[in-house]
């Protein structure tokens, strides 16, 4: 028999994720398999917050904590859950030595004090969108340490700009459960199959379109955006581009990587610094965008060259396509704000 015959009858699933990590292995800075086996533990861990999301209902682990988080916002019991999870990864993984997360006050010591990479996390993002069964997600970036190996964590080793990120992804939990991530050497996409209890490539070297017709931000808050906001926005309504907002930044991130489009979140008179967490969402999702080929800025400057000054800072976020985010950005040296 053939190979096309062969493919035929029993198609073949592709690479796992474990593979793919163990192939690629040069492609990690330092090469000493501890940022691989970080990568396997994200995967892991997201194969756990899957499991549970989709119990979610049936168990009783839908609904709020009943508790805020350090920003004030009302925690879920699956954002309580996802955190878990995830640090409990990272302390049994022993990789890193320290872990910011969106659901945590202060920086955590793993007491692993040889590991040489620190992670930044937003265990489940769109959490909001977790009771009405809309896609969520899980956002990490990974840097290097800067303190010696050996000693105990520092803040500096956390606040590090987004362009020293060695690997940052997200899981998408939605209609699959996607993993996709990189390491700087473009991006790439695996698909959860759960009968396997793998992730398959899918998506390999993904890049994004140069400009596309999705334009994505809660429109309710248009009146109190910034004149040059406005003025984009209603650019793309002239030009009949289609409104698409989930809500979940991971799911509205995803469908624009790979459809071609923007998400914006713009200050807002609420939050005049935007919404989200340039540690924990906008710098993962900046390095992956750049590393598909699209752009990331604040509205000022390169997301990715922000330097942080604390731990959970907000920043403006305008992603996606380069040629759409480059006309947000000459619209920002025009129009008067
Ligand atoms: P999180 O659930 O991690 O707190 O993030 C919610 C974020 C993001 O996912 C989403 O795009 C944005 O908040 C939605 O904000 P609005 O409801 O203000 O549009
Ligand atoms: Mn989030
Ligand atoms: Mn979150």
């Amino acid at each position: 028999m053939d190979h096309h015959t062969e493919d035929k009858l029993a198609a073949p699933v592709g690479i796992t994720l474990d593979r793919f990590i163990q192939q690629r292995q040069e492609d990690f800075p330092y090469a000493t398999g501890e940022l691989s086996q970080l990568l396997r533990d994200i995967a892991l861990a997201g194969k756990i917050i899957n499991r549970d999301i989709n119990h979610a209902g049936l168990i009783g682990i839908n609904g709020a904590f009943g508790q805020q988080n350090v920003q004030g916002e009302d925690q879920q019991k699956l954002d309580v859950i996802a955190d878990i999870r995830f640090i409990r990864a990272f302390r049994n993984g022993k990789e890193v030595c320290a872990i910011i997360s969106e659901e945590r006050e202060e920086l955590i010591d793993t007491g692993y004090h040889d590991g040489r990479y620190v992670i930044a996390i937003d265990p489940l993002d769109g959490s909001s969108n977790i009771d009405v069964n809309v896609s969520v997600g899980t956002i990490f970036s990974i840097y290097r340490r800067l303190s010696p190996i050996g000693t105990p964590p520092t803040l500096d080793d956390v606040m590090q700009p987004g362009n020293a990120q060695v690997a940052a992804g997200y899981v998408l939990y939605g209609s699959s459960t996607m993993l996709v991530y990189t390491t700087g050497h473009g991006v790439n996409g695996f698909t959860y199959e759960p009968s396997l209890g793998e992730f398959f490539l899918s998506h390999p070297q993904l890049k994004t379109p140069e400009k596309g017709k999705i334009y994505s931000c809660n429109e309710g808050n248009l009146n109190t955006f910034p004149k040059p906001y406005q003025q984009y926005l209603a650019e793309c309504r002239e030009q009949q581009f289609s409104a698409r907002y989930i809500g979940s930044l991971v799911a509205d991130f995803h469908r624009n990587l790979l459809k071609g489009g923007i998400y914006l979140y713009p200050p807002t008179q609420s939050a005049p610094q935007g919404k989200l967490r340039l540690l924990y969402e906008c710098n993962a999702l900046a390095f992956i965008v750049e590393q598909a080929g699209g752009k990331a800025t604040d509205g000022q400057q390169r997301i990715l060259d922000i330097a942080p000054t604390t731990l959970h800072q907000r920043a403006p976020l305008v992603i996606g396509s380069k040629a759409m985010v480059e006309r947000l950005e000459a619209l920002q040296t025009v129009v008067t704000q």
